[in-house]
């Protein structure tokens, strides 16, 4: 069956268009899955790796392009990165400190989680000159968010719009620490401002006004950082100087991925699927409390903690599901599966309000404008807010053509509708799901068969 459901075309300019048939009797969802590598660790495992002393091993690294744009970025300061591949990728780290010059400019591709975390490796590295760019999505994303704290610590950093927009040109020198309060929740600018931390001579602190993912704050300590928190105020001290050692990183499955399939079982009728190897990190776990209070059949099997990461397997089972608020302090804990949230709204019982997330307009695409347009040309009822969308659920949809915007999570988020929607979806501009998951066609074929 899966053959008639599933099939991709490839067009003469290399895009590729998804194509999604409903059967007259309907698709159910089956079978157990693992999805990629966490995007989040990867990047990180591959940053640490490169500017600890010694050798770091990483085990389950995401191959999708973005972690490929980190590797490139620092196999061009010198590090040596072995080929990358899920088994075991070697990082031969260089030690803090001792990046090289690169001879052209780094390119972070579609990854902003690249460009702003290595922004404040670049800043601390005195006397050396980085020049920084990103495809055209990632060159009109603001990166003011991380220049500014930069250069209150010191830093010289160009570009244009004030230094706001790549390409960005980056003097590097020595950084005095500073007491950063965010007036975002993060991950990327506590990181990167953690990260300037490392070299410059005292204490770091960055407050943020939620707390965002702690992936950075888990690693650096592992890797030796002298780090604390506090999380009666979100806040997170660096002392700078500490050497970083190599250390051996199991990158979990990213339940940023795993989202689409705990969406896609609990909406598609007689469905079961199981996620295996999930982080369940509690900073990124908000996808399965939004879920669970839609209503949502979803277990955690066997839970354990791997290289300090909470990792458990997901069972997903279809059924009714009921409209919520998704507001507040939950935001920055599932911001990016806000995509696929929306798609499991349409399918439920009532409105759904999802509020405080104007984030979402500088990600990958504008998710707010692109959801709400895709999914009402769908037959959703679907209003649009300045930081967020309302959803009256309920509605039947119906397949046509919508585009990816070349962001991956609309891609995905979007092929799992059609699985719910009446007739042929075509979602152009498919591929952009490689950015972080090279296999999501290939795993949504199987489920369906
Ligand atoms: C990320 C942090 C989040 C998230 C992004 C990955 C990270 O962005 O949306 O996909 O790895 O630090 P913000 O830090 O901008 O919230």
């Amino acid at each position: 069956m899966s053959a008639s459901v599933i099939s991709l075309k490839t067009k003469e300019n290399f895009s590729q268009d998804l194509v999604i048939q409903q059967p007259p009797n309907g698709i159910s969802l089956q079978g157990s899955i693992r999805v990629p590598g966490d995007k989040s660790i990867s990047h990180r495992a591959l940053m640490l790796g490169a500017i600890a002393h010694g050798e770091t091993e990483i085990q389950g690294l995401l191959l999708g392009e973005d972690p490929r744009s980190t590797a490139s970025c620092f196999q061009a300061m010198g590090a040596n990165i072995s080929e990358l591949n899920t088994n075991l990728v070697k990082v031969q780290g260089i030690g803090l400190g001792n990046l090289q010059e690169p001879v052209d400019v780094l390119n972070a591709g579609n990854s902003g989680t690249t460009l702003r975390l290595m922004l404040g490796i670049l800043a601390s590295h005195p006397g050396r000159f980085f020049t920084v760019t990103g495809d055209s999505s990632l060159r009109s994303r603001p990166m003011s968010r991380v220049v500014k704290p930069l250069q209150q610590m010191g830093a010289d950093i160009w570009g244009r719009k004030g230094g706001s927009l790549a390409p960005l040109a980056v003097q590097g020198k020595s950084l005095q620490p500073i007491h950063y309060h965010s007036p975002i929740a993060s991950a990327q600018v506590k990181s990167c401002v953690l990260l300037a931390g490392l070299m410059a001579e005292g204490k770091t602190t960055v407050t943020e006004p939620a707390l965002s993912r702690d992936h950075s704050e888990r690693m650096l300590r592992a890797f030796g950082a002298k780090l604390s928190t506090d999380p009666q105020t979100n806040s997170v001290t660096i002392t700078g100087g500490a050497q970083l050692y190599g250390q051996k990183v199991v990158v979990p499955g990213d339940i940023s991925s795993a989202a689409f399939w705990l969406v896609a079982g609990a909406i598609v009728p007689g469905s079961e699927l199981v996620i295996e190897n999930v982080g369940v990190n509690p900073t990124r776990t908000g996808i399965l409390e939004a879920l669970e209070m839609m209503g949502a059949d979803i277990t955690k099997e066997n839970e354990r903690e791997v290289a300090g990461e909470p990792v458990a397997d997901l069972r997903v089972r279809h059924s009714r599901l009921q409209s919520c608020v998704i507001a507040g302090d939950i935001i920055p804990r599932l911001i990016d599966e806000i995509p696929i949230l929306a798609v499991a709204a349409v399918f439920a019982e009532g409105k759904t309000v999802i509020k405080d997330a104007a984030e979402l307009r500088v990600k990958e695409s504008d998710r707010i404008a692109v959801m709400v347009k895709q999914l009402n040309q769908m037959g959703a009822k679907v209003t649009e807010l300045d930081d967020g969308m309302e959803i009256t659920g309920g509605t039947t949809l119906t397949g046509t053509d919508v585009d990816s915007y070349t962001d991956h999570r609309i891609a995905m988020s979007l092929a799992i509708a059609a699985l719910n929607a009446e007739g042929k979806t075509s979602i152009h501009r498919a591929e952009a799901a490689s950015i972080s998951y090279p296999d999501f066609t290939a795993t949504l074929e199987n489920i369906c068969g």
